[in-house]
Parts: structure tokens; sequence; C-alpha cells
């Protein structure tokens, strides 16, 4: 492994973030609130307005030199009023690459790109009740769970969905 690095993915890398987020939600499809059929039916528009490069949604991509080997979202919450709300969504790094903390730069990097827009005071994320890892993740950065509610996965297991929030100090 070369030094790995993170950066946001442009509207125009659309294929190569297409082909990754496909490869996840089918590898994993228990973590994930979208299902792989959803996400195979969106047009070549969706998937750039998917990567965002706005000011109100941006994924990023964690690349081993130039090969993509995870990627992670944030957005701007539509459905908490008064655009106060971001929303972290979509991370996943490949197998081989995980246990290395490297799931600090998705997490590092988005709380910095909330950080910058200082109508954003809160973050939220749901897990998987089963997705240790993952809930670990979140409390480290200091996420505090917020209740949980019985959800029907893509796997069709159901289990718990766990909610957290971040409430940012301004
Ligand atoms: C979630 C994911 C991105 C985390 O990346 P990772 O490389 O596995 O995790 P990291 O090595 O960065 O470790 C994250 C934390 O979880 C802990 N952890 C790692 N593996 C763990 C495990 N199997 N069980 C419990 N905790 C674990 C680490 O110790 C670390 O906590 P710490 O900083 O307090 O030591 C990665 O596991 C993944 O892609 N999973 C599949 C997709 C997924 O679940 N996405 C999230 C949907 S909400």
């Amino acid at each position: 492994m070369t030094a790995v690095t993170i950066r946001a993915l442009d509207p125009s890398e659309w294929e190569l973030f297409r082909d990754f987020r496909l490869a996840a939600l089918t590898s994993t499809p228990g973590v994930f609130a979208t299902s792989y059929a959803e996400a195979a039916a969106r047009t070549p528009e969706e998937w750039r307005a998917n990567i965002g490069g706005t000011d109100h949604h941006q994924v990023f991509g964690l690349f081993d030199a130039e090969r993509l080997i995870g990627i992670t979202a944030v957005f701007e919450s539509d459905t908490h009023p008064g655009g106060d709300t971001a929303v972290f969504a979509m991370s996943f790094i490949l197998p081989a690459y995980r246990g290395q903390q490297l799931s600090r730069l998705l997490y590092e990097t988005r709380l910095a790109w909330v950080r910058a827009r200082p109508r954003l005071t809160r973050v939220l994320v749901s897990v998987r009740a089963s997705n240790a890892t993952s809930r670990r993740a979140n409390e480290r950065y200091g996420f505090v769970e917020t209740g949980r509610a019985p959800r029907e996965w893509p796997d069709g297991a159901t289990e718990d969905e766990v909610f957290y929030q971040l409430q940012l100090r301004r």
C-alpha cells in the first residue's frame, strides 16, 4: 500500500463511482438503506447528481495511489426544516484495506466539510445494529445514539436501525 489519500469526487467521475458503489451494494447488501436494484436503475444524470459536487452534497473517494479503495458521502438533509442538518452515508472501504483505521479519513474529511458550512449545526447517521465497526466509528467521533427502530434491509433481514446524532459546538 502506498500513501492513502482522500478527495472530493467530481461529477465527471460518475462511471468510476457507479461501478464502485454497485460493487459495494452487491457485496454488502445488509448495511445500506439503498438496494442494488434501486441504484442499478439510475441514469447517468442521476449518478452525477449522486456525487454532488455542490455546496449541499459531496461524495469523497479514498485512493491508494490512483486506485479507488473507498467512498463516503455527506449531504444536507432536505427532511429537516431549518437547513441545519447534515447526513453521513455510503461509507465503504474495500475489505483488503479495512482494520487500518482508514475510516478516520472518511470522518475527518466529512466533518471538515460540515464545519466549513456554519449553517450546519448537527450531523445524523444511522447504522444497522449488528454493524459493530460502524457503530464504534460513530461513537469515536462523538455521535450519540438517539433511538432505534426495526427496519427491513436490502438483504431481506429485519433488524434495528440505530440512529445517531452529533451536535456541533459552534
Ligand atoms: C465501516 C467501514 C468503512 C469502517 O472501516 P474499517 O477500516 O473497517 O474500520 P477502522 O479500521 O477505520 O476502525 C473503525 C473503528 O472500529 C473498530 N473496529 C474495527 N473492526 C471492528 C470490528 N470487527 N468490531 C468492532 N469494532 C471494530 C476499530 O477499532 C475502530 O475504532 P477505534 O478507532 O476506537 O479503534 C468498513 O468496515 C466498511 O466498509 N464496512 C462495510 C460497509 C459498511 O458497513 N458501511 C457503513 C454503513 S453505515
